[in-house]
């Protein structure tokens, strides 16, 4: 196979759009794209701050460089989760590590250290030892994201999902017929009530060219999954998904952006997009539960049980502690 552009050994074959390109020349085509959507569906600007969250692994990484060579203004977020099995340590040092080649700044919010707890151990205690602590992962996940969005400026939070995470999610959802999840679901979500423009400037690049790209840019990244995803309703779907992408090359982007034609077209228009947000009692972050929201109600739990809990999680400054390069 050969290169569309030079004519050189192609590295990789994109079927889904007919496309083969070599090393190099993928290497501009991908951040082209992604550029592109940045622009299409507003995502930010190069006057605007964004804030990059990043995992350790190669969406989020592999994103971060892409806005870092395009010119964006950029710093990233690293969220230490205290996942077993070396899995937040390893991906932490691959953050840290990415950030200081390229002379970038990472702020690191490391929950133990800030708070007092693992995620592990909050979701044992708030669960009462029952099920994965992915739930209590998520939510900390997104409030933490938010709240040091807004504590550093920025105008947008920039997360790796990519086209497979986002058809895994569109396809369980259409499942579950879920309206509102569908209605949501979107490239960008604009600045609400408090809560920070949320953008996803992967949504149309596919898993496998994320691959691609990191090897090529020699980025290393963190490969295992979480040890809790393994048995999840994501990784069911996307193994279906592949399969339909295997028989049908682009299936996938098919189906997103159908979904997001008929989206424009009017498909939720009767759903109400925006759930109605208040500022939490305790600590101000919006929330749609009345009273508090749910992180501060699960650290009263956690309270309870663990002295080493930080007095007052809700005011802790999160990014004191940025992590200079
Ligand atoms: P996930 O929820 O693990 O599928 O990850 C989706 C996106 O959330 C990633 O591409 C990152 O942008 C972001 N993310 C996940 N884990 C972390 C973390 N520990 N710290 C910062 N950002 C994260
Ligand atoms: Fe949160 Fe696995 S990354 S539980
Ligand atoms: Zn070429
Ligand atoms: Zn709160």
């Amino acid at each position: 196979m050969k290169c569309r552009k030079c004519g050189a050994t192609a590295v990789i074959h994109m079927r889904q759009h007919k496309l083969a390109l070599c090393g190099e020349h993928y290497l501009t085509w991908l951040p082209e794209q992604v550029e592109r959507f940045i622009f299409k569906y507003r995502m930010f600007t190069r006057a605007e701050k964004v804030l990059v969250a990043v995992s350790g692994g190669k969406d989020s990484l592999g994103l971060w460089d892409i806005l870092h060579r395009l010119g964006y203004r950029t710093e990233g977020l690293y969220i230490g989760l205290g996942i077993e099995q070396n899995y937040s340590d390893e991906s932490r040092h691959l953050s840290e590590q990415f950030a200081a080649a390229r002379g970038l700044t990472l702020h690191v919010v490391d929950v133990e250290e800030k708070f007092g707890s693992t995620i592990p151990e909050l979701s044992v205690i708030s669960n009462r030892g029952h099920g994965k602590p992915c739930s209590v992962c998520g939510l900390s996940k997104r409030y933490i994201m938010n709240r040091a969005a807004l504590e550093g400026g920025f105008d947008a939070l920039a997360t790796g999902h990519n086209l497979d995470d986002e058809v895994a999610v569109l396809m369980q959802n259409t499942f579950n017929w879920a309206a509102g999840y569908l209605a949501r679901q979107a490239p960008v979500l604009p600045a609400q009530d408090g809560l920070v423009r949320k953008v996803k400037p992967l949504c149309r690049i596919y898993e496998r060219e994320m691959t691609a790209y990191c090897l090529l840019r020699g980025i290393e990244y963190i490969y295992e999954e979480c040890p809790h995803a393994e048995g999840s309703s994501t990784i069911y779907y996307k193994e279906i998904l592949n399969k339909m992408e295997g028989d049908r090359p682009g299936a996938k982007l098919q189906f997103y952006l159908s979904f997001l034609q008929a989206r424009e077209n009017g498909l939720f228009a009767n759903i109400k997009q925006e759930v109605e947000l208040h500022p939490c009692e305790r600590c101000g972050q919006p929330t749609s539960a009345p009273g508090e929201c749910a992180w501060c109600r699960m650290w009263d739990k956690v309270k309870l049980v663990k002295r080493t809990v930080t007095a007052n999680p809700e005011s802790v400054p999160l990014l004191g502690l940025a992590a200079q390069a």
